[in-house]
């Protein structure tokens, strides 16, 4: 677990993206924006080894669900041995959420949380995964991104009307974390 799995996975694994686990402070800084006091239904992409995932469980009251959807085969299967009702792993990719969420009879969900690389993406993907994403979410819903650099602001812009940025340096790299909101003003 932790920085030996990311390094293994990311040999095999470029989409891995990261050698490292986000840091505490991130997590921390990202969870900040989630309202854990009531039940909600959020869904992760890339979560890797449940670094977010474990944190948010904790937090979640026992009504909640959160859905993880991880490409990397060996991290959504370690990931199963969280052994936990609320959460349900999809081996599948971001790309599919729309076809997860109706497989799961979910119209909407609370809060998206992303750490996948969209600089990898190209541009069609970047946009599909982000306006999917918005219409995937309730009216108040968020969608919380986490990326090394500040490339995603102008293409969240286009899919939702009020996107703010913070910095968190306690990371290695420094992590820049988007939240994204309101079904307002989309393409
Ligand atoms: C930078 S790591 C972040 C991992 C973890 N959430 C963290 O905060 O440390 C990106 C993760 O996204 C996964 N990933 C990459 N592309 C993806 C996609 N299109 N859909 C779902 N997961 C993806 C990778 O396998 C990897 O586990």
């Amino acid at each position: 677990m932790g920085t030996l799995s990311y390094i293994k996975n990311f040999i095999r694994d470029r989409q891995v993206a990261s050698i490292t686990p986000t840091s505490r402070f991130t997590i921390n800084r990202v969870c900040a924006h989630i309202d854990f006091g009531r039940d909600i239904r959020i869904v992760e992409f890339g979560p890797a080894d449940g670094v977010f995932t474990r944190v948010i469980l904790e937090k979640l009251s026992p009504a909640s669900e959160i859905i993880a959807i991880e490409t990397n085969r060996n991290f959504a299967d370690s990931l199963g041995g969280f052994n936990d009702d609320r959460l349900t792993v999809v081996n599948k990719s971001a790309e599919d959420v729309r076809q997860i969420l109706d497989s799961k009879n979910w119209n909407k969900a609370d809060y998206i949380i992303s750490g996948i690389p969209f600089s990898f993406l190209n541009e069609e993907l970047k946009h599909r995964i982000l306006k999917d994403s918005a219409d995937l979410l309730a009216d108040e819903g968020r969608f919380l991104g986490y990326q090394t650099s500040s490339h995603l602001k102008p293409y969240l812009s286009e899919h939702f009307s009020s996107v703010d940025t913070e910095m968190e340096y306690l990371n290695l790299p420094p992590m820049c974390i988007y939240v994204a909101g309101s079904q307002q003003a989309r393409r």
